[in-house]
């Protein structure tokens, strides 16, 4: 059912402070800031060869990944993104086998304008989980 890893979220508290140390220490590609209200976050996409991290940075009092800063005050992985071809199927097959989907259950449109959907970490190995169908 998982294709490819899409990306792999990481949580800061000052996204150019995170922008740098990818861009000047790491000596990766970083793209612009891009403000995604809808999903309370500010995020810039470090491009790798084989798949992408995202920088997220609150935005916005009702940041989804507010509580998650509180608890790591200098950043964290946040979640990690798997592409499934059918996202419905996928849905549908994880439901029959017991795992929670968040939110209500319907995919939403995410950062990349394809629909997601969120795994409740609690049944994948303590990690939150994006499906993305490709
Ligand atoms: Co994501």
């Amino acid at each position: 059912m998982l294709g490819k890893l899409n990306h792999v979220a990481i949580a800061v508290p000052d996204l150019a402070k995170g922008t740098e140390v990818y861009r000047t220490m790491l000596g990766a590609e970083v793209s612009a800031p891009q403000a995604e209200p809808d999903h309370g976050v500010t995020v810039v996409f470090v491009m790798l060869p084989n798949t992408k991290i995202e920088l997220l940075e609150p935005l916005g009092e009702a940041s989804p990944i507010k509580a998650f800063l509180d608890k790591n005050p200098s950043g964290g992985i946040h979640h990690v993104c798997y592409e499934v071809e059918d996202i419905l199927a996928a849905r549908d097959h994880l439901k029959s086998q017991g795992a929670r989907v968040l939110g209500d259950g319907n995919p939403k449109i995410g950062a990349h304008g394809k629909p997601v959907l969120f795994l409740h970490p609690k049944d994948f190995c303590g990690t939150l989980v994006e499906l993305e169908q490709a």
